[in-house]
Formats: C-alpha cells, structure tokens, sequence
C-alpha cells in the first residue's frame, strides 16, 4: 500500500511540473483566459463593458426623478469575474443628456449637455451580473456621488 502511493505521488508531481511548463496545459476550456472565480481586469472598451455599462445608467435613470436621462460617458476601470454566468463591477462616469425621460428617448439618440447650468456628470460605482442561459441582467449595486 505504501508504495502504491509514493508511486501515485511521483506521478502527480511529474504531470502537475510538466503542466506548468506548457503554458496551455491549463487554459485549453477557458479561452477568455479567465480563472473562474477571480476578478479579472478587463478592457474599458470591451462589448460586454459598454452593455453592463448602459444596464447600469438605465437602472440609474429608472431609480431616480432628474427631468432629463443620463448616459454613460466614461468608463475609468473594469473588473469581470466569472459568478454563474459573468459578474461586471465597473468604475464609470453617467453624464447628464439633453433627451427628457418623458420623451422616452433610446439613449444611443441622446447628446450630452452643453448648457452649463445643465451639464453635470456623476461617478459611480456598479454590479452588473449577467447570466446569458436565463437571459438575466441585474444591477446589484449601483453607487454613485
Ligand atoms: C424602476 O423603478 C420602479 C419604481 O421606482 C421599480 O419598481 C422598478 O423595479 C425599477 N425597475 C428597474 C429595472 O430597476
Ligand atoms: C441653460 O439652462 C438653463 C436652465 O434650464 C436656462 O435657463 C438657460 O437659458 C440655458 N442656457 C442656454 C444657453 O441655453
């Protein structure tokens, strides 16, 4: 029995030394590159960024009672973590539009404001988690000064 293990401990160690040194021993079913369940940096510009962005400004727009809709105009910073489908936690900056709620305006129509009375611009701080399979996007946390 004894040195059934000892054996089976020189193979793992031989399998687990020669898998480090292959840089795609590990990563072949993960080819986002993500390690499931780490917080990962992600590129501002990245389409599910700018899509986790704007659920964010919607949910935004929806909780509180300025006349006019805001967009998202900045995104400083994004994390993306894999949580049952994928977790986005973004530093982004919503900027207030020309376009008044009441028009129901697509955002995408909507300019920024110029009049300066107007213009203001907020930073915040979200959640966004996105499970594809249900089709389900929520905005856990939403944090904005
Ligand atoms: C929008 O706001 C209403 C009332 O404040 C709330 O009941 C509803 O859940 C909100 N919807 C979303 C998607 O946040
Ligand atoms: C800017 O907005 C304020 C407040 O609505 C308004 O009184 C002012 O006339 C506007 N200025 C310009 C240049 O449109």
């Amino acid at each position: 029995m004894r040195p059934a293990r000892a054996l089976l401990a020189f193979c793992c160690l031989v399998v687990l030394t020669a898998g480090a040194r292959s840089p795609d021993f590990c990563s072949q079913d993960l080819n986002s590159g993500l390690k499931p369940g780490f917080p990962e940096t992600i590129k501002t510009d990245d389409p599910g960024v700018l899509a986790a962005a704007r659920h964010s400004v919607e949910r935004f727009n929806n909780c509180t009672d300025d006349i006019f809709l805001f967009k998202e105009s900045f995104v400083r910073r994004a994390l993306v973590q894999i949580v049952k489908g994928l977790k986005y936690m973004l530093e982004v900056e919503f900027s207030r539009t020309t376009c008044r709620k009441t028009s129901h305006a697509q955002l995408d129509n909507c300019d920024f404001q110029s009049n300066h009375t107007l213009k203001q611009t907020l930073s915040c701080y979200s959640e966004v988690w996105v499970i594809p399979w249900l089709q389900k996007v929520e905005v856990p946390v939403l944090r904005c000064h």
